[in-house]
């Protein structure tokens, strides 16, 4: 099978691999010739220092926040002000400073229907019946997840839904997340991982991802996208 075109960028750290990033979305921001662009944001400890870059100058006001539309690429089932919150965490380093749309995964209720309708109707681009959004982030966890695409879980064989809920036994845990079809329509997929604690996970998959073999232990190989662009950013301790 052949491999799947990976762009890897590598910063000198985690501050480095944020402010770049932080310019490319300024770029997203003004494409699109005024149509809002899409954007499903990750969650965890990685992504804070990019919402919390994007939040400060010169990316405060170098973004067209008015032309951007956030989503998220998964939940934890938690109420906002969780500290589990993947939500919670976005809009303490970032939607409390800019005026931006986003729209939260309100995984305690379970309603995964409800988010899926939602993306329908403010997402008008389609790709096989899926939304087609213009760049989703992603992280890596020391597993091999990515959103809650977790090893062994029932969301990695789902290919009709856009966005499910996914039970974690592994976390004792429900999440929701997007799927990879969905995934893997999107114009641009970004995954960002730093730090030597990624190093091991990062070079298994990205030796995947090149080799073209399928790898459902590690469900980030799955992040294949169909026509779009795919690119993981790294820092120096995370690449090796
Ligand atoms: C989440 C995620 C998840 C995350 C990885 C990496 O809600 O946890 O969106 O997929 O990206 O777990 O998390 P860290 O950045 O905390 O290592």
């Amino acid at each position: 099978m052949a491999g799947t075109a990976v762009t890897t960028i590598v910063a000198a750290d985690a501050a480095d691999a944020t402010r770049r990033m932080a310019a490319q979305i300024a770029e997203v921001s003004r494409s699109g010739a005024g149509v809002a662009q899409s954007i499903a944001l990750s969650g965890g400890s990685t992504p804070k220092l990019l919402y919390e870059t994007l939040a400060a100058p010169p990316f405060h006001d170098r973004v067209r926040w008015d032309r951007l539309e956030l989503f998220f690429g998964d939940e934890r089932a938690v109420p906002p002000h969780d500290p589990e919150s993947n939500y919670g965490m976005v809009r303490r380093a970032l939607l409390d400073h800019v005026p931006a749309t986003a729209h939260r995964m309100a995984a305690e209720t379970g309603d995964a229907a409800g988010y899926e309708r939602l993306m329908g109707e403010r997402i008008k681009a389609r790709r096989d019946g899926f939304a087609v959004l213009d760049l989703v982030l992603l992280g890596i966890g020391k597993d091999g997840h990515t959103a809650s695409l977790f090893p062994g879980t029932a969301a990695l064989l789902e290919a009709q839904r856009w966005v499910v809920m996914n039970d974690v036994p592994q976390l004792q845990t429900r999440r929701m997340t997007m799927t990879y079809p969905l995934i893997n329509r999107a114009r641009r997929v970004w995954v960002l991982a730093t730090g030597a604690d990624k190093r091991e996970i990062v070079a298994q998959c990205l030796a995947v991802l090149a080799s073209g073999e399928s790898a459902p232990q590690w469900p980030i190989t799955g992040v294949r996208p169909l026509g779009g662009q795919l690119v993981w950013w790294l820092d120096e301790a995370a690449r090796g």
